[in-house]
């Protein structure tokens, strides 16, 4: 299958204005196989689910005549300035959603000053990208079988300006994709990981009746602790790892010196029926202590979104499907347009709630336990 882009609208409607109006369009926009590889979780999408409802029963607590003359959106974090606290979320593929791909995300991302995590499943090559991006870039390694290779690709990020690895830990393997089965999705010709295209060829596995193709399979090369700790040893780059969703996993990343964490559930997409990463939020903060950065991702769709993600402890907040919709439907003015918006709706909640700078969004800041 050859990839068939539909028109991009180089004007924008009027009834687009917010994230979830361009996952609506997006719908028009993608193939069909695609757009369900997009927005689909993994198994009956619990977790997927549980994401968005979790954020939406958090109520916030207005505080009102607040003088906001001196507010503003930056933020400091892992000894980096940022204009305001959304990051986009590595995410695979963006030629999927426009030719331009990766290059068309991040002149938008430059133009509205956020940060981006670059995928080491992107689609354009990791240099190229480097060389558009003038705001924080930080890589997203996915650790591979062959540690030369990863290595290779480490010197890489480096080499081109990436100023953080962030590590992605919670998916050595997908998650049961059983909707993008179900629409039969599979990587349109010329689209593929071209960072990855000398990637040395994976040994030829044989299996005995007894062993088995996940354990002995797949899971036999997976990435460990003990590789996160070479790792440390092999980069001057601070590393991040992504897919923390526990106190015990956010607590051994501490203690092992990692940089920070994202605490995410892959929006959903690997194992199922795990807790939204808004839930887990606050309890890892609290174990962590309040120094520790911590980044979070899932559901983001506002800027009441991005706030209660403040509150409940992260540093940063990313944004993950929301990024490919807009590209899809309209290229790189797409994505800036989304994220213009969701950098206004911010700005209009910490101003309404009485917040007007990113230190005093706090737990304070929300009503939890009313929902219960
Ligand atoms: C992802 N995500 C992801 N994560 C990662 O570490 N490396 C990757 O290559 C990808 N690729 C990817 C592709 C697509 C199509 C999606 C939707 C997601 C996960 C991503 O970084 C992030 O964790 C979630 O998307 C966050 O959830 P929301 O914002 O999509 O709800
Ligand atoms: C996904 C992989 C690429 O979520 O991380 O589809």
């Amino acid at each position: 299958m050859t990839m068939q882009y539909k028109p991009f609208l180089d004007a924008l409607p009027r009834d687009l204005v917010s994230a979830s109006d361009y996952a609506r369009y997006a719908q028009q926009h993608l193939p069909e196989s695609i757009y369900e590889y997009v927005v689909g979780g993994g198994g009956d999408e619990i977790t997927l689910n549980r994401n968005r409802q979790k954020l939406d029963e958090i109520l916030i607590q207005p505080s009102v005549l607040k003088d906001c003359t001196k507010g503003g959106t930056h933020t400091q974090c892992l000894g980096e300035t940022f204009r305001h606290p959304l990051l986009l979320a590595p995410v695979a593929f963006h030629k999927l959603a426009h030719p331009m791909g990766e290059l068309a995300t991040c002149e938008a991302a430059d133009l509205l000053e956020t940060g981006v995590i670059v995928s080491t499943l992107a689609s354009q090559t990791i240099e190229d990208i480097a060389s558009k991006t003038l705001q924080p870039k930080w890589f997203q390694l996915y650790i591979q079988q062959n540690r030369e290779f990863t290595l290779k690709l480490v010197k890489r990020a480096e080499k081109a300006g990436y100023s953080k690895l962030v590590v992605t830990v919670d998916a050595p393997l997908h998650g049961i994709r059983n909707r993008a089965q179900r629409a039969g999705f599979v990587l349109p010709d010329g689209i593929e990981a071209v960072n990855l295209t000398d990637r040395p060829p994976l040994p030829r596995q044989s299996f005995a009746p007894s062993q088995s193709v996940v354990f002995q399979g797949m899971m036999s090369e997976a990435p460990t602790w003990d590789d996160i700790a070479w790792l440390q040893t092999q980069t001057t780059l601070p590393i991040i790892l992504k897919g923390i969703l526990s106190v015990g996993d956010a607590l051994k990343a501490t203690q092992m010196g990692v940089a920070g964490i994202v605490v995410s559930n892959h929006g959903g997409r690997t194992l199922d029926c795990l807790p939204s990463s808004i839930e887990m939020l606050p309890l890892i903060r609290q174990a962590v202590g309040p120094e520790y950065p911590i980044l979070f991702d899932g559901g983001i769709e506002r800027g009441t979104d991005i706030f209660k993600a403040l509150a409940l402890g992260a540093n940063l907040v990313c944004l993950g499907r929301p990024q490919l919709y807009a590209l899809s439907v309209a290229g790189a003015l797409g994505v800036a347009h989304l994220l213009r918006v969701l950098r206004e709706e911010f700005e209009v909640t910490m101003s309404l709630a009485g917040t007007p700078t990113i230190d005093e969004i706090t737990s304070d800041s929300l009503i939890l336990g009313l929902n219960k």
